[in-house]
């Protein structure tokens, strides 16, 4: 049976989510409608709130993990397209619509010269998702150039704009996932980008990748980290065995000094000759550990589990679905190899992707401080 609400927006009923999501895990939504402007949004949102239905807002699922029972109410997709831009002060200033493919984005950019994003070519899912968790890999991240989003209030249906200041962004967080969680539909991003600008060339692996260049253009640095991810399987691409994953299963974890000091004492019982673990300083008294490496030195090296999940062969970061998985099954999995790196390290990983229908007895093992 279709719905249809005052903007003759459709709303389908049990609509399965798992094609929908790049881990092909779980069940339907109860209700699910596809939004391609900002008055159809608002439209879905007047639908649900006089139903008291919760409202989830769908981006490319790359990031989603949904449990097997699906999520009971709307599933609402933001289609809202569109690139617009202005500039000014030597900046470009590029007003993204939430429903724009990120990739597609970076690829417009790269090609137009802009200098902000390239670092971040070949990430799967929609521009709308970016801010909410603040988006980022080789060396840059989001927050970078986000000058401003707009949203919709779902209590009211307002349009608010939030300064890059005001998304409180920190490293895979922003307010939108803390005290603002579920308030807002995001509708716009507009980005500050450089036009001529140099690239970001600050990771490691990625300086050693372009070490034969010069000074390399935007486009030779993006050609290079899609080959870096490919190669780590993070490039979403149904021949690749490792492609029903939600990209980095967990967090790299940022630790106080005495977690620090126990973590490196841990590890020291298991380095190889002439290795070190990974360190990277996060601000005082703050350290950020690879999460990837402390999994594969807990035991789980790359392709581990022998059922339907599993570790991806390419990156020990990344939980697989092989193929039948369901959701009980991801989430039992991670967790036990978040308790192995706790045992191992003691460190406490916590997931990346948004958990989708759960109920809290299924999670806590997962997301449990104990
Ligand atoms: N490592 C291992 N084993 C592994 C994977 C990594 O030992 O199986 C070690 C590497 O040798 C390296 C360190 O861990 O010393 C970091 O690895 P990598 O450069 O692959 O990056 P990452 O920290 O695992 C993060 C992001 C990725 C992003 C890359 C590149 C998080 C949670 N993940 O991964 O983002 O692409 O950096 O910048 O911050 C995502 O968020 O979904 C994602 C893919």
């Amino acid at each position: 049976m279709t719905h249809r609400s005052e903007t003759d927006l459709a709303i389908l009923e049990n609509v399965p989510l798992a094609p929908r999501t790049t881990l092909s895990v779980g069940g339907p939504a109860r209700f699910y409608a596809e939004a391609h402007t900002a008055a159809a949004v608002r439209s879905a949102l007047g639908w649900a709130r006089e139903r008291g239905i919760d409202v989830h807002v769908l981006g490319g699922g790359s990031n989603l993990l949904v449990a097997d029972r699906g999520f009971a109410g709307l599933v609402l997709c933001v289609h809202i397209r569109g690139i617009d831009m202005y500039t000014s002060n030597g900046a470009v200033h590029v007003t993204v619509g939430a429903g724009e493919p990120w990739d597609g984005f970076v690829a417009r950019a790269v090609g137009e010269g802009w200098a902000g994003v390239e670092c971040l070519s070949g990430i799967p899912g929609l521009v709308g998702a970016t801010p909410i968790q603040n988006v980022g890999a080789y060396g840059q991240e989001v927050a970078d150039t986000i000058e401003h989003v707009e949203a919709i209030e779902r209590a009211t249906g307002d349009v608010m704009t939030f300064s890059a200041a005001d998304c409180g962004f920190a490293y895979r967080d922003s307010v939108f996932k803390r005290a603002m969680a579920g308030r807002f539909v995001l509708t716009r991003v507009t980005f500050r980008l450089v036009p001529g600008g140099a690239p970001a060339i600050r990771y490691g692996e990625l300086s050693r990748a372009l070490a034969e260049h010069a000074s390399p253009s935007l486009a030779v640095v993006r050609e290079t980290v899609v080959r870096l991810r490919r190669s780590k399987s993070m490039v979403y691409d149904a021949a690749d065995e490792n492609h029903r994953s939600a990209g980095s299963f967990f967090m790299n974890p940022i630790v106080d000094e005495a977690t620090l000091a126990r973590a490196r004492e841990a590890a020291a019982a298991v380095l190889r000759p002439g290795e070190t673990m990974p360190e990277f300083a996060a601000g005082p008294g703050q350290t950020k550990l690879a999460a990837g490496w402390l999994i594969e030195r807990a035991g789980f090296t790359k392709g581990a589990g022998d059922g339907a999940v599993g570790l991806s062969t390419k990156h020990a970061l990344a939980i697989v679905n092989r193929g039948g998985a369901t959701a009980a099954q991801v989430v039992a999995f991670a967790a036990v190899v978040r308790r192995g790196v706790r045992e191992r390290f003691g460190v406490t990983l916590s997931p990346e992707p948004v958990l989708l229908g759960f109920e809290a007895r299924e999670t806590s093992e997962l997301l449990g401080h104990e």
